[in-house]
């Protein structure tokens, strides 16, 4: 897809169809209105008989106004005019994109940029539209025996702004917006592949390819004799289960000015097929635990997104990625193993596999000395009680990192809500045989996960996303998401900004 930026008036443009906001009630947007004057009131009398009264997500698609060089026009309706928020925002760009597709419009300009949203200026909102149309447009089907592209696909997509004045921040806009987009489509693509496809080597083998795309970003793949060597007894535990080795990917993109800059390090839980282990999981929706490495894939998406934007700064990516399966070797109920930290932890559920790979990516990760340190992880089922499926839960030991996420999933859309991560969770943990248990009994359970993690960051400033909820939709639509990547690359962005 072709993204350009460009000024000028609506009933001007010589394009296949031009997208145009209606607000609530009955209210012309600047573009609507000056397509309504050239072609001597048409909208305004269809408006009036009915046909557009501007709820937040309808639409109405014109035909060859008088005196407008455009074929189509289409008109969204965007609700109250004041009441636009970052959620509106995206609702009215997905709904924009969908109908497009659906009426095969091919060559298109936008004028959703005058929408006022609070506190957001173009830039924004060009990002955001570009991350919609490539979210509504995305489409898994390499898989699929039939191929064939949609017959009249967008292709070409220009996004008006109000002044000259406005195109260089405006293309500095569709630049950003395309690596944020296809850091997202990469991570959707790595969540939707199949366990047998996606594997902890073939995870490895995509570092390496985005590795070939960027010069100032080093991969390096730790296999299980290292990972023996460094002492990291709880994630081998959990890939002692499978025939699939283990790997622990990191990736590393350094454009600071001063390249001895404390990176920002991610780090991303990488259960490429969670069965459970020898506490197999019941049943019924098992093949979505394909999608337990969404907290890797996100990884991978942010890294190529800040990387593609050439941003400068340093950010450490780090990826413990295994399969969790009951073999003749793998971990039984009550198994005591020691992490690279040199704590003991005792397995009394196989099952909570995810911390078990991460404690030891997070001792690993001290070497890179982190600014601050963020995991991401599809941890717990308990999130998705707490919160269901729109933010993220944030929990951390540092409130300046808290709070910079908590914006960045403001500003981007793609947000998170902050959990306490208090001690009094923490006899939870307690072990009568090891220094700690995997699990935390009842009650609380994303916030006992956070607990055993936490054992393991006492040396940096961190924070952790359970992205059990956020990471992929189930039933009808079921696929990967691509979250967090917008919030992660929007935390990175605000933390190269702020400078
Ligand atoms: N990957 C799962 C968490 C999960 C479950 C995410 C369902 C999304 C949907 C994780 O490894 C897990 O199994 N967690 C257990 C922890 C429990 C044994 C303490 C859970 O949530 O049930
Ligand atoms: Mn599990
Ligand atoms: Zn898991």
């Amino acid at each position: 897809m072709e993204y350009t930026v460009k000024s000028g008036s609506p009933e001007k443009q010589r394009i296949g169809c031009v997208v145009a906001a209606v607000y609530l009630p009955r209210k012309l947007s600047p573009a609507a209105r000056l397509l309504d004057e050239a072609s001597g009131g048409a909208i305004s009398n269809l408006i009036r008989r009915g046909e557009l009264e501007g709820d937040l997500g309808s639409t109405l698609l014109l035909h060859n106004l008088d005196n407008t060089l455009c074929d189509r026009v289409l008109l969204i309706g965007c609700g109250k005019e004041k009441e636009i928020d970052v959620n509106a925002y995206r609702k009215i760009n997905s709904v924009m994109a969908t109908t497009l597709e659906n009426n095969g419009a091919t060559e298109v300009a936008s004028y959703l940029t005058e929408i006022p949203v609070k506190r957001r200026d173009t830039g924004w909102k060009i990002r955001q539209s570009i991350e919609a149309i490539d979210t509504a447009l995305y489409n898994f089907n390499q898989l699929k025996s039939d191929k064939t592209p949609p017959r009249r696909p967008l292709r070409k997509f220009v996004f008006s702004v109000s002044g000259r004045g406005q195109l260089m921040e405006g293309e500095k806009a569709v630049r950003e917006g395309m690596a944020i987009a296809s850091g997202i489509h990469l991570a959707k693509d790595l969540g939707n592949l199949p366990g047998n496809i996606c594997t902890p080597t073939y995870l490895a083998k995509q570092a390496m390819r985005i590795e070939q795309q960027y010069p100032n970003l080093a991969v390096n793949i730790l296999e299980e004799e290292d990972m023996e060597e460094l002492g990291m007894g709880a994630l081998l535990s959990v890939s002692r289960g499978s025939r699939q080795p283990a790997k622990l990917i990191t990736l590393e993109y350094n454009n600071a000015e001063n390249p001895e800059q404390k990176p920002i390090v991610l780090v991303g839980k990488g259960v490429t097929f969670d069965s459970g282990g020898i506490s197999l999981k019941p049943g019924a929706s098992m093949d979505e635990m394909k999608f337990d490495m969404c907290g890797a894939a996100s990884v991978l998406g942010a890294i190529s997104a800040v990387a593609e934007m050439q941003l400068p700064t340093h950010v450490v990516g780090i990826i413990p990625t295994v399969e969790n399966m009951p073999d003749g070797s793998a971990s039984k109920p009550g198994d005591i193993v020691t992490s690279m930290s040199g704590q003991t932890i005792e397995i009394l559920n196989t099952d909570a596999e995810g911390r078990l790979i991460l404690c030891d990516a997070l001792t690993y990760a001290e070497k890179y000395k982190p600014d601050v340190c963020i995991d991401i992880a599809t941890l717990t089922g308990a999130c998705i009680v707490a919160l269901g499926a729109h933010p993220a839960g944030l929990l951390g030991n540092h409130n300046p990192l808290i709070n910079d996420l908590l914006g960045a999933g403001k500003t981007s859309g793609d947000r998170c809500w902050e959990l306490p991560l208090w001690d009094d969770y923490q006899e939870q943990l307690d072990s009568n045989f090891a220094d700690m248990a995997n699990i935390g009994g009842k009650g609380a359970g994303t916030i006992t996960a956070a607990c055993f993690l936490s054992r393991f960051t006492k040396k940096y400033h961190w924070a952790h996303l359970d992205i059990a909820g956020v990471a992929w939709k189930s039933g009808k639509e079921k696929g990967a998401t691509g979250r967090p990547v917008s919030l992660l690359t929007q935390y990175i962005l605000d933390r190269v900004n702020d400078k």
